[in-house]
């Protein structure tokens, strides 16, 4: 196997079959794009399981998503896609970024679900941008923009769900798309939703059992994982 991409989180390798890559994700955590870097034991291996757990109920909710197969601890099969220079952010509760842009206290619940686009470019720090940003740059048609908010409030209702269940606050995420190979006018979901991409808190304790636990170093990151996994688990 060749691996053809190495980002921050995942590698991607091609397989014998045509158009499915393998995806294996790695240990590595990073946060403000890059200039805090750590590893954690194991985190490739419970976002992977979280993030297929997630890909299998969305794909039973008729959500259509990358995956093709498990293969083992770090790695899953995907469908080769180009990847949309777009990330989809959808906040159900002001936090993060939002709370230190506009001045809003993290905690406090939005009447609707906002949702955002920003360009992904690391070089530009990943800025915000709107549908006619995204037209003019060529990362999606105005078409394309509203096929991307309309699948991620269908995700956010079913995530939001799920998360209930197991006592979790789903209070914003991220998600990215890609164009499938094979077929390019099919968009479906692509990499990862974990609690590196999702802020979650739990519904009784109001603790945080996210990636903020790195970014704010509050300790117990992989734990925190490992409590999501298992909640996750138990209700599968
Ligand atoms: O930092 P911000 O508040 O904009 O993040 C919103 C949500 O998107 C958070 O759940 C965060 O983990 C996720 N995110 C991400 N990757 C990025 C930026 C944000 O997963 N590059």
């Amino acid at each position: 196997m060749e691996p053809i991409y190495e980002g921050k989180a995942k590698r991607l390798y091609t397989t014998d079959t045509p158009n499915v890559l393998r995806m294996e994700y790695k240990d590595d955590a990073t946060a403000g794009n890059g200039a805090k870097k750590a590893q954690f034991e194991n985190k490739g291996k419970l976002n992977k399981a979280i993030t297929l757990l997630i890909y299998r109920m969305l794909e039973e909710k008729g959500v259509k998503t990358h995956l093709v197969a498990d293969v083992d601890d770090i790695n899953i099969d995907v469908k080769k896609v180009s990847i949309l220079p777009l990330e989809v952010i959808v906040r159900n509760i002001a936090a993060g970024s939002f709370s230190r842009r506009m001045g809003v206290k993290e905690g406090t619940p939005f009447k609707k679900p906002i949702v955002e686009f920003s360009y992904k470019d690391d070089d530009l720090g990943d800025p915000f941008i709107n549908d006619d940003y995204a037209r003019e740059l060529g990362a999606a048609t105005e078409e394309e923009c509203a096929f991307l908010k309309k699948q991620a409030l269908i995700v956010n209702d079913v995530l939001i769900d799920f998360f209930k269940q197991v006592g979790l606050t789903l209070v914003d995420y991220k998600i990215e798309f890609g164009r499938l190979a094979e077929d390019p006018s099919q968009i479906v979901l692509a990499d990862e939703i974990s609690p590196d991409t999702c802020r979650l808190w739990d519904i009784k304790t109001g603790e945080k059992m996210d990636k903020d636990r790195f970014r704010q170093d509050l300790g117990n990151v992989m734990e925190a994982y490992e409590e999501v996994l298992s909640r996750l688990q138990h209700k599968a």
